[in-house]
């Protein structure tokens, strides 16, 4: 690994340590949560986290430029940029869920080369380097074996919108739910990408979220071995909004079913 990528590291993973210990603090506790639209909740420790983060790579990498969830920040056309959901799970985090995390990603030259997903609650720090593997607190992290689809345990989540708008992901639910194990729905993307790399989810899709919900959780699952890519197949950019990540074994099953029509019942 360059020095200068090793530095990257060590400034993005104590960060995220920082942010989530801000997070575990103050989960439970009295909070102000003001409403981006009916349903989508911002807290003062999203807000806080985002300040913090951001704050910190600013101090470190004055040339970098930004693109993260709650404040908008003026580019530089840097060659480093750096994407950041400072809170993935806000809904879980305001209801007291103990369910999510800190994603931050660098992408350089277009191409997303580190990537960190923090969990406060388990003290988990997820870290991948492009072409150096993905790790969970220091151990080599690997996808899972398993296949076939009707075996496997999938994730996935909904959109914010999913009560006005058509593409809610209902009709890909209950196809999935007719084909594998059992389907999860945490509320964090980046920890569902962040476990389908650690081999204890085999399977992620969903549409709509943003370049800060996936782009740390895609190269980790990338680097543990596994494969993402958009709904018909094709290569992914995080400035998709439709991913599909897996171990690999089930990706063509996932994408097969992703193209069925809705069943019987439920609305497209
Ligand atoms: C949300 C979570 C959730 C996903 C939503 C995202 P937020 O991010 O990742 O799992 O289903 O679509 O917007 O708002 O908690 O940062
Ligand atoms: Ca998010
Ligand atoms: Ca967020």
């Amino acid at each position: 690994m360059t020095p200068s990528m090793e530095k990257f590291r060590a400034v993005a993973t104590a960060l995220a340590r920082e942010a989530g210990e801000l997070q575990r603090a103050s989960l439970w506790q009295p909070l102000q949560i003001e409403h981006k639209g009916t349903i989508d909740l911002v807290t003062e420790v999203d807000k806080a986290s985002e300040a913090l983060l951001v704050g910190g790579l600013q101090q470190a990498f004055p040339q970098h430029d930004f693109l993260a969830e709650e404040n908008v920040y003026a580019g530089r056309g840097a060659s480093h940029k750096w994407i950041i959901d400072p809170l993935d799970g806000t809904t879980n985090f305001a209801h007291g869920f103990p369910w999510f995390a800190v994603s931050m990603a660098l992408e350089i030259d277009g191409e997303i080369c580190l990537g960190v997903v923090y969990h406060p609650m388990m003290n988990e720090l997820f870290c991948a380097v492009k072409g150096e593997g993905a790790e969970l607190n220091g151990v080599r992290l690997q996808v899972s074996p398993r296949s076939p689809l009707q075996q496997s345990l999938l994730a996935t989540g909904f959109p914010y919108d999913s009560a006005t708008d058509k593409e809610n992901n209902f009709a890909h639910f209950a196809n999935f739910q007719m084909s594998c194990r059992g389907i999860r729905r945490a509320g964090a993307a980046a920890l569902d990408l962040a476990y389908v790399a650690a081999g204890r989810f085999d399977g992620f899709w969903e549409s709509k979220l943003k370049p800060w919900d996936v782009a740390a959780g895609e190269l980790l699952v990338r680097e543990a071995g596994g494969r993402v890519s958009s709904f018909d197949g094709a290569a992914y950019s995080v400035y998709n909004h439709r991913i599909v990540a897996s171990n690999g074994l089930i990706h063509e099953e996932m994408l097969a079913v992703l193209g069925r029509a809705a069943p019987t019942g439920v609305s497209s």
